[in-house]
């Protein structure tokens, strides 16, 4: 279970920063009073533009990133008071955290194994079934330089799994992937969801979000501007699609900033 309460992210920006956004206010709201709950069993989908806020969302999630008003719960630990304790349940996905291109996919699984107190046997048997399920066995002793981009991602989803993690937070885990490779991720993530795991996702791309999600939020602005399943999203809008959707909530909620 996530249940993200009030959750507002202020960050400050450097001289530099105030530049380059040509904007004379220090400080840059990346998310605004979001709450949300993503129960067991369920896919969430986080949907939005480019620096609507999702990565700042998941990131607070993760215990990376500390709220400046609100709280985030997972399994029930605060992400703040009880950083262990979450961190300990959850695994975190982002494009901004590469693995580190001069080890090899299994040198880094059994790593991170390690890390997380996984015995030797415990460590063989997920990295054969990880490893088995998107195709990495065949180049699991070969640099992370070395890998396509898709193989990168997909050796980056199992390490990131290696725990076996009860709470599953993938920030846009299909981005640069061609289709077949992206639907492997997604396929596994159905598989997931299965085994009653909690699973959120951040996207941009509407037609995954329709087919995969079982609920979804749009952020535009930082704002959760909508929340529910796909039906009741395109009820309230009257939309017939999520695509349409958004451009209605969109052209509704977005402001040009000053
Ligand atoms: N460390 C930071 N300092 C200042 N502004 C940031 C920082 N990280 C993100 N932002 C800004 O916050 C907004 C939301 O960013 P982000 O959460 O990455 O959006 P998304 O993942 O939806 O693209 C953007 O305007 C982004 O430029
Ligand atoms: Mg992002």
């Amino acid at each position: 279970m996530i249940e993200v309460n009030k959750l507002t992210k202020i960050y400050k920006l450097s001289k530099n920063e105030m530049v380059r956004r040509k904007t004379k206010k220090n400080t840059k709201c990346a998310a605004s009073d979001i709450t949300f709950t993503a129960k067991p069993g369920e896919i969430y989908g986080l949907l939005g533009p480019n620096g609507a806020g999702k990565t700042t969302t998941l990131r607070c999630i993760a215990t990376l990133l500390t709220p400046t008003e609100g709280d985030v719960k997972v399994c029930g630990f605060d992400t703040v008071t009880q950083g262990k304790e979450v961190r300990e349940s959850i695994c975190f996905l982002t494009n901004e955290i590469k693995l580190d291109p001069f080890f090899t996919p299994r040198y880094l699984f059994d790593f991170f194994g390690h890390l997380h107190g996984l015995s030797e046997e415990q460590i063989v048997s997920r990295r054969n079934e990880l490893f088995t399920y998107f195709g990495i066995d065949a180049f699991e002793d070969k640099k992370i330089e070395e890998l396509s981009t898709g193989m990168k991602q997909k050796a980056a989803i199992a390490v990131s799994l290696v725990q076996d993690p009860k709470v599953v937070v993938f920030d846009e885990p299909t981005s640069g992937l061609d289709v077949i490779t992206a639907k492997s991720v997604t396929d596994f993530l159905g598989k997931l969801k299965e085994e009653g795991k909690t699973i959120i996702i951040s996207t941009h791309i509407m037609s995954e979000a329709e087919k995969l999600c079982d609920k979804i939020g749009i952020i535009i602005d930082g704002k959760l501007v909508i929340e529910g399943k796909i039906q009741e999203i395109l009820e309230k809008t009257g939309a017939n699609d999520l695509e349409d959707a958004f451009f209605v909530l969109y052209r509704d909620n977005h402001k040009e900033e000053e």
